[in-house]
């Protein structure tokens, strides 16, 4: 693994690999990359990830340069292309973290740059970083991940981190997935036909229920503003799967409720407290996942 752009490029073996490795630093105190430099570019808006990837950094003993809002203050508002952008930061950082708002333009980051370079979000294409500490966290709170039933809710059409998640349990045996939406915001044709020449089991449909109840994993996600072009739209489709409390408490003992977050009206705050809501356990995760991914790119 040199770059990580896509969820697809990342082994099982080395899946598993990243978990024990979060699972040592969280408990660590080593320096491993001092006196390296990581290069933080972001396009679009990000608190967890853009924090979690500094902080990671920092941690480690090395530094972070970035622009947070790369769209408006770094070169590319002049016109400058990203191929010549990555040419010239690899050349003063160790590594380059990148979110930006077109699909692929992480691996053109990636073929133009002579360091390794993180996909922390490509437009509506991919975020594996989101997959492995995803993973990472059924790991921890369940043990394994083969052998699941998942259920995936939300926005599947233009929500990356859903199809980053999908293709890393891909990775895994005997998992069968319920994705539920809105038939507007079903996953995309071409990855879901891509998905299904893989091992993973995917039933699609609206309803939650009985889905919600079955699952030993609820992955709820945002419906994504943004990527609207007719807000009219994103007002239909705004609140179509919102969980409460009486709702939560129909999972089953052991299921886990995740979310990448951030969330808006999808899960209540009610939910909170519940010991299925295992989305804030999610986002401290996201830390020792990166301090784990940056130490085996950088390191
Ligand atoms: C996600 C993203 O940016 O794709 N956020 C994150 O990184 N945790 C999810 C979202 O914005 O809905």
């Amino acid at each position: 693994m040199r770059h990580l752009i896509h969820s697809r490029d990342i082994s099982r073996s080395d899946i598993e690999e990243l978990f024990r490795s979060a699972d040592e630093l969280r408990l660590s105190r080593e320096e491993s990359l001092k006196g390296r430099i990581l290069a933080c570019l972001f396009f679009e808006p990000s608190t967890r990830t853009r924090f979690s990837f500094e902080s990671a950094m920092h941690r480690l003993g090395g530094s972070v340069i970035g622009a947070e809002n790369a769209r408006e203050f770094s070169s590319a508002s002049k016109g400058e292309t990203i191929e010549d952008m990555m040419r010239v930061v690899s050349l003063y950082a160790d590594g380059i973290v990148i979110r930006h708002h077109e699909e692929g333009t992480a691996a053109r980051a990636a073929h133009a740059s002579q360091v390794p370079v993180i996909n922390a979000g490509d437009g509506i294409g991919q975020h594996p970083t989101q997959a492995l500490l995803d993973l990472y966290t059924i790991w921890r709170e369940r043990g394994s991940i083969d052998s699941l039933q998942i259920t995936i809710v939300g926005d599947l059409k233009n929500g990356r981190t859903v199809k980053s998640l999908l293709w890393a349990l891909s990775q895994f045996s005997n998992i069968s997935v319920t994705l539920v939406s809105p038939s507007g915001l079903y996953l995309p044709e071409q990855v879901r036909t891509e998905l299904r020449k893989t091992s993973l089991v995917i039933e699609e449909t609206e309803a939650l229920d009985p889905h919600f109840q079955t699952a030993d994993v609820v992955y709820q996600t945002r419906i994504q503003k943004e990527r609207f072009a007719d807000q009219n739209e994103y007002e239909r489709y705004k609140s179509c799967y919102c969980i409460d409390k009486a709702g939560a408490m129909k999972m089953k003992a052991t299921s886990l409720l995740l979310h990448p977050l951030p969330r808006v009206d999808e899960i209540s705050a009610d939910v909170d407290d519940l010991a299925h809501a295992a989305y804030f356990r999610q986002a401290e995760n996201g830390l020792f996942m990166r301090m784990a991914i940056l130490k085996h790119l950088l390191g």
